[in-house]
């Protein structure tokens, strides 16, 4: 494998190449941290969202789905604390106008101190005492820009959770333990965006808060913890990448009791994809406040009441989708010639198969027709009778499709196929009309 720092290069400039993430309006020169997904990354993505809101939501009987909107009453962000409390401490160079977050580590000396140096310019006494700058995104609702009319786009789904949660509960007739799950859109300012789709300013969530009754939610939070690095490992992942990391003290978000992150060993080092928070009765408890609306459960078997503490399990889906392509991504020779393969999970694999004519004529085209379009009904498969068959294979190892399948002399005279394994290079020749059966089990859909 080349170096480390080299990864993250070579993943950009073929996820570009082969259409899985373009960078947001490339022609105007780009916008900071913001990406496109291409043909290949919509269904690597939509695989895991699926994956995902299949185990959470389907099934599970005690979960139910949601999809909130984006803009929510500005008083939402006020009672959850975003308002105030989500910030980052700022500091400016007044030389070169850089700016950089307080803790940056490149940062020589105290900002706002005469001695304090910039990390871009080396000016020195140029940096402003650091100031909180929030993360929100804000627009304006109506035609008047004025304050009143403020919205935020939001920076998080679990808001829009919250203030559904009678409406969840009073529709579903659940009962306390349950949870609400919901995959959507958030958006941060972020001041240090970057390594790709690592940290973006717009971003997908798969989040889900599960309700409990206080005093179980030490075992319920251990019990999210668990399945959470269950599913993760299901994906496929190598089991030495992955690690939880329990928040510290100074870690903890302002609503958490406890946090555990799921941390993957990206090329730049152990980071958070993950979290799982046990946020206590903190959101259901300020939102009833400020709304005036009770969010109390009454547990009608005994009629206790209570505000339900919530464990959270918030997961990122461009950042699970770069875990992915990430731990995928592998250089190795083969019969002396390099190969760069895309070992995706088959069930995660954008396309699952790849249909290959050997040579366009005999017949082949024809028939590799009738299979292609035999498969696509049941698989996401691509056809492909453009230059040669090894290097028809190797665009397919990039694209990180699992099986190919030929079609060849002997195939137009009894009706069978060659299917070769992306990772093995092994093949199997199989009957045609088995082929559909074939790649149900291999695939484990
Ligand atoms: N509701 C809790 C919450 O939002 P978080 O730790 O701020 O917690 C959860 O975010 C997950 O969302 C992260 O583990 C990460 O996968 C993803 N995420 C957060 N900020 C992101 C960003 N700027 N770009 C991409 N993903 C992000």
């Amino acid at each position: 494998m080349p170096p480390a720092d080299n990864v993250m290069e070579k993943l950009v400039s073929l996820a570009k190449r082969r259409g899985f993430v373009f960078q947001s309006s490339e022609i105007y020169g780009g916008l900071g941290s913001v990406w496109d997904y291409g043909p290949l990354g919509v269904e690597l993505k939509k695989n895991i969202k699926e994956r995902w809101w299949r185990s959470m939501v389907h099934e599970r009987e005690d979960i139910e789905g949601l999809d909130a909107a984006i803009l929510m009453h500005p008083k939402v962000w006020e009672a959850s604390g975003h308002v105030a409390g989500f910030t980052d401490p700022l500091v400016d160079c007044k030389q070169c106008k850089n700016r950089f977050r307080a803790d940056d580590p490149r940062i020589k000396g105290t900002p706002g101190t005469p001695e304090a140096q910039c990390p871009v310019c080396g000016s020195r006494g140029t940096l402003t005492a650091p100031r909180l700058f929030n993360l929100m995104f804000k627009t304006f609702m109506g035609p008047v820009e004025e304050a009143a009319a403020v919205v935020y786009l939001r920076p998080e789904t679990a808001q829009g959770i919250y203030v559904n949660y009678l409406n969840v509960l009073q529709a579903s007739r659940q009962k306390v333990p349950f949870g609400i799950a919901q995959i959507g859109k958030a958006f941060r300012n972020e001041i240090t965006p970057g390594n790709f789709i690592f940290r973006t300013r717009e971003f997908e969530q798969m989040e889900m808060q599960f309700f409990v009754k206080p005093g179980t939610d030490q075992e319920w939070f251990d019990f999210w913890k668990a399945q959470r690095m269950q599913w993760v490992q299901a994906l496929g992942l190598k089991a030495e990448k992955l690690r939880f990391h329990q928040h510290g003290k100074d870690e903890l978000a302002h609503y958490a009791k406890d946090a555990y992150d799921i941390e993957y060993e990206f090329p730049f080092g152990w980071q958070e994809f993950e979290g799982i928070h046990n946020r206590t009765d903190f959101d259901l408890s300020r939102h009833q406040q400020a709304s005036n609306k009770k969010l109390e459960y009454v547990d009608t078997s005994t009629n206790e009441r209570f505000v339900p503490y919530i464990i959270e399990t918030s997961a990122g889906a461009d950042r699970t989708t770069l875990v992915v392509m990430v731990d995928a991504y592998s250089e190795e020779e083969v019969a002396g010639e390099k190969r760069v393969v895309m070992r995706f999970h088959p069930a995660l694999a954008p396309l699952k198969a790849a249909v290959f004519p050997l040579v366009n004529k005999d017949g082949m085209p024809e028939l590799s027709r009738r299979i292609y379009d035999g498969v696509r009904r049941h698989f996401n498969v691509f056809y492909d009778d453009g230059g040669s068959i090894g290097r028809r294979y190797r665009r397919q190892d990039e694209a990180g499709t699992p099986y190919g399948i030929t079609i060849d002399g002997q195939s137009t005279q009894d009706q069978t196929v060659t299917v070769r394994d992306r990772d093995t290079l092994l093949q199997d020749r199989i009957a045609a009309d088995q082929l559909v059966e074939y790649l149900k089990k291999k695939i484990g859909e």
